[in-house]
């Protein structure tokens, strides 16, 4: 029976990760890395946190018997002394590591924090899984350590060293210790991580979300000032200044939490691979489904030849998420190679559609402006 030492158990990926292993090999144990914040204990959290994810599987009856096998070490990727945590009982018995904590921040990283937390932390939990002797590392990775790829990025080392932000640049570097460290490793490379495909709901909306809330807090700031009713159609008259992709890979979390947990259940034999779907989707597709979910007018996405001539909102825009056109203007291809050969054909046989693609947005909504009156009146006219 394995005993995983799991880091980012309260994000997005490692409570659904601990919490679908938890169903598929029952009495797996796990050991937490997690920080305190300064109202709760690093356990208070992952026990909120699991209960939460229990009750986003729709599965709230097996809360008890999972956090029945989570201990919880109380500490920081950046900071812990390796061989300090290697000594303490509760690493006894220890035999697997799955490292997922990350800074996700796609700006700008003047403090180094961001490359502090991803590298760093890193090397520590590669020291620690050396000094716990451990025949497995398990390593989430980003599908665009592929960089300014351009074409067919594969499931192997990344041959691109060009990067959009130092996150991904961070991640690139990590995923080099991973490959180099010597304990054999499994890889996995999500793309963008969004709301189930069938409901569309997330746990804890990240990166795309930022659009979302900013064109809504845009429309409720521009029509309050015009005495316009938000909850009718509006043209925002704004320009994304990025050139339009047909290869956004979108990717719901109920995928990467299944593909995540059936890899990890394979040999680990140096392998890497996309949890990126084979579907992605295009800019066109974003846009219609934002326009109708917040009655906007058509957006123009394209990359202006004059920069000086978009208005102060297309720059204002670009101001605060900026950071997340790269992922927009990208025509990488994720190749599937591995994946298909793990998890067959039928894995990779779910696509957004233009329903999906607004069913998700809803969601984000629904559960995150649920204090917004013109968003709801909006949601429920159109449900
Ligand atoms: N979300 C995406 O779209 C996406 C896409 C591709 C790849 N990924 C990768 O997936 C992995 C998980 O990301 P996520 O989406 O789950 O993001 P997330 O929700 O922000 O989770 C990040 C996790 O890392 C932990 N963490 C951050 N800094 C830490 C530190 N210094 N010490 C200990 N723990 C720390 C966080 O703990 P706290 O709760 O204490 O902050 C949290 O548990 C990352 O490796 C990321 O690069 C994510």
């Amino acid at each position: 029976m394995k005993k995983i030492f799991v880091t980012g158990i309260t994000g997005l990926v490692g409570s659904a990760f601990v919490t679908a292993l938890s169903r598929d090999q029952k009495g797996t144990k796990f050991v937490c890395l997690t920080r305190k914040s300064p109202v709760k204990s690093a356990y208070d959290r992952v026990y909120d946190i699991v209960k939460e994810q229990c009750e986003f599987d729709g599965t709230p009856e097996l809360f008890d018997e999972i956090i029945g096998n989570i201990e919880v070490v109380d500490g920081d990727v950046t900071t812990i002394n390796p061989a300090e945590i290697a000594k303490l009982p509760v690493m006894e018995g220890v035999n697997s590591m799955f490292h997922c904590a990350a800074d996700v921040n796609l700006g700008k990283d003047p403090t180094g924090k961001t490359f502090k937390i991803n590298y760093n932390g890193t090397e520590n939990m590669i020291a620690l899984a050396k000094l716990l002797n451990l025949k497995e590392f398990h390593y989430v990775s980003t599908a665009y350590v592929a960089g300014k790829t351009i074409g067919r990025a594969m499931e192997a080392r990344p041959t691109c060293n060009e990067f959009n932000n130092p996150y991904e640049s961070s991640k690139f570097q990590s995923e080099g210790l991973v490959r180099d460290c010597g304990i054999p490793f499994t890889i996995y490379r999500p793309g963008i991580i969004t709301g189930r495909l069938e409901d569309g709901k997330i746990r804890k909306p990240l990166a795309f979300y930022r659009i979302l809330e900013f064109l809504a807090k845009l429309k409720s700031h521009h029509c309050a000032k015009e005495g316009v009713n938000p909850a009718s159609e509006y043209d925002l008259n704004i320009h994304f200044n990025t050139v339009a992709s047909e290869r956004i890979y979108f990717t719901p979390i109920d995928y990467v939490q299944y593909a995540i947990t059936k890899l990890f259940q394979k040999d680990v034999a140096n392998q890497t691979f996309h949890v990126t779907g084979d579907s992605p989707v295009n800019t066109d597709m974003i846009d219609r489904a934002l326009c109708r979910v917040l009655k906007l007018k058509y957006m123009e996405v394209s990359k202006s030849a004059d920069e000086d001539s978009l208005n102060k909102d297309s720059k204002m825009l670009e101001r605060f998420i900026g950071d997340l056109f790269p992922y927009f203007a990208n025509d990488v291809i994720f190749d599937q190679t591995n994946v298909r050969g793990a998890l067959g054909d039928e894995a990779l046989a779910w696509t957004y559609d233009d329903r999906k693609m607004e069913v998700m947005m809803r969601e984000f909504f629904v559960k995150f402006f649920n204090n917004v009156p013109w968003v709801q009146e909006i949601l429920e006219a159109t449900k």
